[in-house]
């Protein structure tokens, strides 16, 4: 049989492992997940559907039941990808700050994660793929060939997202966004379930002053040692 080879990119927010990830996949010809999508479709569901975040029964019930499909972008406007939630685009909607500020909690309910890991298992044991998020070294896909945690200090990440905010026209403050990126890593990374953290044989970049090219290198240098 065929070796399927798969390649797990973790690290917290704005570290750049959408961005490589995405590269890295076009150059290999695999298929490019990112998971936290995933995590955002749920928070926003529940926001749409009036369903209390802080209600983990049914956020794990809403998890399991909503539809969330990925698909090549069909808009010109820098989007990465479709995200269709039930049936409506939501592409945009998954990143607004209503979501960033809920999707730590949801994405910690166990239910909430057992969905989303089947999934994203599923998808990543039957295609080569480049699979980016929070835990896919270390639980999600723990037999990967590669293994990377990228990292960059936080205020960095805060400056690139304030970027990606500014150039939609949408001006959001520097500093709450550093705030909540602080949050959202405390949160993330002391979790019970599924934290954020290298696996024990992932290869740590510190992106913080590299480019978007050093880095794709240095991760397409990696994947030609497997
Ligand atoms: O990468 P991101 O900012 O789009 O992720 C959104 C949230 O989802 C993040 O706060 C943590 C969570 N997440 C997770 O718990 N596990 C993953 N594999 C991916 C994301």
């Amino acid at each position: 049989m065929q070796h399927i080879r798969a390649i797990a990119i973790d690290g917290p927010a704005a570290s750049g492992k959408s961005t490589i990830a995405k590269r890295v996949a076009k150059k290999l010809g695999y298929l490019y997940l990112d998971t936290g999508i995933m995590y955002r479709a749920v928070t926003l569901a529940a926001i749409v559907y009036a369903v209390n975040v802080d209600d983990e029964k049914a956020v794990n019930r809403l998890a399991e039941s909503i539809s969330i499909d990925i698909k090549p972008p069909s808009v010109d406007d820098n989007r990465q990808y479709d995200v269709i939630l039930d049936g409506k685009d939501v592409t945009w909607d998954i990143r607004s700050p209503d979501v960033n500020a809920n999707v730590s909690l949801v994405s910690s309910y166990a239910g909430v994660r057992k969905a989303m890991t089947a999934r994203q298992r599923e998808i990543g044991l039957h295609n080569p793929v480049v699979m980016v998020g929070r835990d896919i070294g270390t639980v999600v896909l723990p037999e990967a060939d590669v293994k990377i945690y990228l990292d960059a200090s936080v205020e960095e990440r805060a400056w690139r997202r304030h970027r990606e905010f500014d150039e939609r026209g949408e001006g959001l403050h520097y500093d709450r966004i550093l705030r909540t990126m602080q949050e959202r890593d405390h949160f993330d990374s002391t979790r019970e379930l599924a934290p954020l953290y290298a696996a024990p044989d992932a290869i740590i970049i510190d992106t913080t002053n590299l480019t978007i090219d050093e880095v794709t290198a240095q991760v397409m240098e990696l994947v030609s040692q497997i």
